[in-house]
């Protein structure tokens, strides 16, 4: 199975990208709603948090990880990685690449949570990639909570994406990481307020496209992984009543959350 997890719902868009990419591999995911936000936090405790987690997905099966939280990932990652021999891949690194290569005037914008954007990982990997570039960063956090309200279309969130987005418009950006997983949420939104020739880069369609690469070039995991007749299965640490609509939002049908301690 392809264990994916993230601090709550919201990775769920990265669920549903890998679903809809590679069909026939089948999920287990987490969403640590009993701990969820991340962005608020430390990084010890997302470090903790995020290998607990890693764990977690690995004795439900899980032989491949995606860190679908762009918090644990700027912040877990390395640990991960180094910790585990299993593949770990992130949200971030395939963003980045993309990033890199639609970008013509290397001037990019990356908006996340504050434990994202204080890590300063998306800007370090953007300069590796592309050197000399100009990354332009903004945390938003009263994004994920007006997502989770199901706030998507109001007149207060076009103001506050409004705000936000504002020191980013006279930076010339000619690309913009949307670098949380609730932010897909918000794109129609985002896009006419960044400005329409701005590339947008969703981190949870790009990370679903880099997988669907490995399956493609890698015959032992693509067969390891391979399992049509098994269930997807979601796994949540707590069951808060609006979780429920905003699963459904986001597959677009009704999924069946497990209840788990991790
Ligand atoms: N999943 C988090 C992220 O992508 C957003 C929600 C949170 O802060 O936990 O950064």
């Amino acid at each position: 199975m392809i264990g994916i997890f993230d601090s709550g719902v919201g990775g769920m868009t990265v669920a549903r990208a890998i679903e809809q990419l590679c069909p026939g591999f089948p999920l287990v995911y987490l969403g640590d709603i009993a701990r969820t936000p991340y962005g608020s936090k430390s990084p010890a405790i997302i470090t903790e948090y995020s290998h607990r987690n890693t764990e977690f997905l690995l004795k439900q099966g899980a032989k491949l990880i995606v860190i679908a939280c762009n918090s644990a990932a700027s912040t877990a990652s390395t640990f991960l990685q180094s910790h585990y021999s299993q593949s770990i891949i992130d949200v971030i690194a395939p963003a980045v690449a993309k990033a890199a290569m639609v970008s013509s005037n290397g001037r990019i914008g990356v908006i996340g949570t504050r434990a994202t954007i204080n890590s300063g990982l998306y800007e370090q990997r953007l300069q590796a990639s592309l050197p000399g570039c100009r990354v332009y960063s903004q945390a938003c956090p009263l994004l994920v909570p007006l997502v989770e309200e199901g706030w998507l279309e109001r007149r207060e969130t076009k103001m506050i994406v409004k705000k936000y987005l504002h020191p980013l418009r006279d930076k010339q950006i000619d690309t913009l990481i949307l670098g949380c997983t609730h932010y897909p949420l918000l794109k129609s939104m985002i896009a006419p307020r960044i400005g329409r020739r701005v590339h947008i880069i969703d981190s949870s369609v790009e990370v679903a496209l880099h997988l669907k690469k490995i399956l493609e070039t890698d015959d032992l995991l693509r067969t390891t992984l391979y399992a049509p007749d098994t269930p997807s299965r979601f796994f949540v640490s707590d069951i808060p009543a609006p979780v429920h609509a905003l699963a459904s939002k986001i597959f677009g049908r009704t999924v069946l959350l497990e209840k788990t301690d991790v």
